[in-house]
């Protein structure tokens, strides 16, 4: 058995896309079922901050997590393959009206990433203030709460519906299967011939 952790939301669905086509079987979860027991997978749905925690403890002996999500919390897993899914960037944006004063003593940067965005501004040596936010980013430049946001864009439709630009890119992310250093090596052959399957599977 493979235990497989999944964020919820697209990408989980996306991933078990990808399973039903790779094994010729239809993999669901039922309602608001948590767990999916099926052809020798036990697939869990977690947060996605949570998919590499969940990695990381053993209690999945994979995951798949978005770049960003492992790049903002960094933890001790193995990283197997770029799955081509769940594909944004994260940006640095303004609103169009008023842009970022770069010439301010500390800019305030609305963010729900505030490891990615610190070492984003201290390795340019700009002095910024973090206002942690958990969604809705974008509003905070329109009502003066920031003068600036680091976001996710994927479609970019919330910042142009919203009047923000981006000013430059941190980050390209993408979905990523990742495993835990010790189920890697217990269930070594299992692990891989899978990953050869979505390899493959990918690539047509
Ligand atoms: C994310 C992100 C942006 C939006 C970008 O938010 O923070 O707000 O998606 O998508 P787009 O470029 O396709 O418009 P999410 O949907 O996770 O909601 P949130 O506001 O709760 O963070």
């Amino acid at each position: 058995m493979i235990a497989i952790a999944l964020p919820k939301g697209r990408i989980a669905k996306d991933t078990l896309q990808v399973f039903s086509q790779v094994f010729g079987e239809e993999f669901c979860f039922d309602d608001r079922k948590l767990v999916l027991e099926k052809h020798g997978f036990r697939f869990m749905l977690v947060r996605s901050q949570d998919v590499a925690t969940y990695v990381y403890h053993q209690a999945a002996d994979i995951g798949v997590v978005g770049l960003d999500v492992l790049q903002e919390q960094p933890c001790s897993v193995m990283r197997l393959l770029d799955l081509g899914i769940g594909k944004c960037r994260v940006i640095v944006g303004e609103h169009r009206d008023t842009p970022i004063d770069y010439l301010k003593p500390k800019i305030k940067i609305a963010t729900k990433m505030p490891n990615i965005t610190l070492k984003h501004f201290s390795q340019k040596a700009i002095p910024i203030e973090i206002i942690k936010l958990y969604g809705s980013i974008e509003l905070a430049p329109i009502v003066g709460l920031a003068d600036g946001i680091v976001d996710i864009v994927e479609t970019g439709d919330t910042m142009r519906q919203n009047n923000l630009i981006e000013v430059e890119t941190i980050l390209h992310s993408s979905a990523h299967l990742i495993a835990n250093t010790n189920s890697f090596y217990e269930k070594k052959s299992q692990i891989l011939h899978l990953c050869a399957l979505i390899e493959k599977h990918l690539k047509l």
